[in-house]
């Protein structure tokens, strides 16, 4: 059900599994990485850092495919292009822990994923994926965590797709309603 007042980005965002090859134009990539940009951070760290190749260089998206849990692999060689969202755990001027250093990233990657769709470009984040092998793969040092896979591109038809990922993007994930997750004054009070 429509939400009158949330925003028809974020209502109309969601991860497809049918995504299409056909190239999308660097200035989009490029604007979906600066929108990550803007997002917020503690100390305005910005700890965020991307990494991205794209089907134009086939054998390093093939590496990244490599990285990818089988299951994520069969749909998201499909896409144009894959971003590694990354983050930078410590401050960098006191080198001390940054303990929001990934909910920020993960604020980025949300810009990055409206942006995205505010130009038709469709987003699916994976969490499956060898972490081990990222981090070898671009010699990361210890401060540095790969967060999430993203796969990129415009509507696909899915026709290489398994029935059972076809029919995952026939109906939108569901959502628990407000009251689930929001509270006032006590968390034995649902807010609305
Ligand atoms: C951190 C993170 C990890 C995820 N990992 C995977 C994954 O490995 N494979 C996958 O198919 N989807 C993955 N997803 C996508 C979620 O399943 C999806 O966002 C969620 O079901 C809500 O659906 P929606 O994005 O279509 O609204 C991931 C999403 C996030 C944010």
């Amino acid at each position: 059900m429509k939400k009158e007042l949330v925003l028809e980005i974020i209502q109309e965002r969601w991860s497809p599994y049918s995504l299409s090859s056909t190239p999308v134009e660097e200035y989009k990539i490029k604007a979906m990485l600066e929108a990550a940009g803007y997002a917020p951070s503690c100390f305005n760290e910005q700890p965020w850092m991307f990494v991205y190749s794209t089907q134009q260089n086939k054998k390093v998206f093939d590496d990244y495919l490599g990285f990818m849990d089988d299951s994520n692999r069969v749909w998201a060689q499909n896409a144009y292009a894959i971003i590694i969202s990354m983050a930078r755990t410590k401050f960098s001027d006191s080198g001390t822990p940054n303990r929001f250093a990934i909910y920020d990233t993960g604020m980025a990657v949300s810009n990055l994923l409206h942006q995205a769709l505010s130009m038709d470009v469709y987003v699916h984040q994976m969490g499956g994926f060898s972490v081990e092998k990222v981090k070898e793969y671009f010699k990361l040092n210890d401060d540095v965590v790969p967060l999430t896979m993203i796969a990129v591109g415009y509507m696909g038809e899915g026709l290489s797709l398994a029935p059972e990922l076809l029919k995952r993007d026939e109906n939108r994930r569901p959502r628990k309603s407000v009251n689930e997750f929001a509270f006032k004054e006590s968390l034995a009070n649902p807010a609305f």
